[in-house]
């Protein structure tokens, strides 16, 4: 599948000290500490030393995304064994999603066309922390994770958040971000790493500004595909679009006086009853970008009257059986695509399989 290459190719390939013969560009990034390592281990006194070294040599070789999944390990004082690392507060819920007719003039994918898909859905609270109360700040923004299931065995994946921008542009600046959060104590002296990090990156205060509301539901609440993909029509047409779902019914957000009051799994209490009372629906959209629009960077927001597309209409029904279970086989990945969507040049959006393949070879390992 085109996903596998991303992960096992290319400038956010995973690798570790052990495979990096097929790396080559690793090889040459870390050469000169690898001399520089093996002549330090051949000199030093003890084992200890060596061990030392050995284990400073693994973190160096790192890949970028080990280095995110780690220091958001690290963050939410994991590792919690069979989990998430981020996003790892969830509840899957199972559905239908139906194409709209103005989506093929878009795309020519399979799901986008005139037959109907299965969908499992997978809402969640944001950071590591399994236990997150959703009234604490830090569970927003929330996530939506879409897994379509075509007739014929075919999938592929939508993964949003519930703001329009991400923080940074690149992993690397991601990484830097998680670091200083990590670095950042109560006794850190002004400016802290992160205050310092804020305050030489406009797309983070930016970030910081979008208003992040407590929502009423999980169902009340519109999500943003941030990253942008490409669309190509059975025409051959090409656009580049980001997605946005949005509930039918409008979003709702609570007072904070109600957010005072409200439980810690208020959401995930909600959900199931709302599905019990009926169908949740949200409309799946594609804001498309006109010429001279960034299509690289996710920190920059379209304006609002770009034209969107309806693509379709996703129907919530119930939860699935067992959540525990399907939390844990379910692997979202935004690169699992169908012929006539294919990635941007975005280096966030193809830094994320990566990210996620570590996390999830963690949570399935015994
Ligand atoms: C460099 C950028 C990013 C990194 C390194 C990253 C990393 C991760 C990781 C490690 C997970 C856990 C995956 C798993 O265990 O299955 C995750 C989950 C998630 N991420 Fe990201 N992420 C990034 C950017 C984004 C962006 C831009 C969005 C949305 C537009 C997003 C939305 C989500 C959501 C919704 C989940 C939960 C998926 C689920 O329900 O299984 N992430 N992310």
């Amino acid at each position: 599948m085109k996903f596998l290459h991303r992960i096992t190719s290319g400038k956010y390939a995973i690798h570790s000290t052990s495979h990096q013969e097929s790396d080559p560009m690793n090889i040459q990034k870390f050469r000169p500490f690898n001399i520089l390592s093996c002549l330090l281990m051949a000199i030093l006194p003890t084992a200890a030393l060596a061990d030392q070294a050995l284990d400073k040599s693994r973190e160096i070789n790192k890949s970028v995304v080990e280095q995110i999944v780690d220091a958001q390990v690290t963050l939410a004082k994991g590792p919690y064994k069979g989990l998430r690392t981020n996003h790892t507060k969830g509840i899957v819920v199972s559905g239908t999603f139906t194409p709209a007719a103005t989506a093929s003039t878009l795309t020519k994918a399979a799901h986008l066309q005139d037959t109907p898909s299965k969908v499992t859905v997978r809402f969640s609270n944001a950071g590591g922390v399994p236990t997150i109360e959703d009234t604490n700040p830090g569970a927003n923004p929330r996530g939506i994770a879409i897994r379509f299931e075509l007739p014929d065995g075919s999938i592929t994946d939508i993964v949003s958040l519930s703001v329009n921008a991400f923080p940074v542009s690149t992993p690397e600046a991601f990484l830097a971000f998680l670091n200083a959060r990590i670095a950042t104590t109560a006794d850190s002296p002004k400016p802290s790493p992160v205050e310092k990090m804020i305050a030489e990156t406009p797309s983070l205060q930016r970030f910081i500004a979008i208003p992040k509301p407590f929502p009423v539901s999980f169902a009340s609440l519109n999500y943003h595909g941030i990253n942008a993909f490409q669309f190509t029509n059975a025409k051959g047409e090409s656009h580049h679009i980001r997605y946005r779902i949005e509930p039918l019914n409008g979003q709702e957000f609570l007072t904070p006086e109600q957010v005072a009051t409200a439980t810690p799994d208020y959401l995930f209490d909600e959900l199931p009853r709302r599905l019990e009372a009926g169908t949740v629906k949200f409309r799946l959209l594609a804001q498309v970008a006109e010429k001279d629009d960034v299509i690289i960077d996710p920190t920059v927001i379209w304006p609002e009257e770009r034209k969107l597309v309806d693509l379709g209409v996703l129907h919530l029904q119930a939860p699935v059986a067992d959540n525990a279970a399907a939390e844990k086989a379910l692997a979202f990945n935004p690169l699992i695509l169908l012929d006539g969507i294919a990635p941007s040049d975005d280096p966030v959006l193809l830094a994320r399989p990566g990210a996620y393949a570590v996390s999830v070879s963690r949570r399935m390992a015994p």
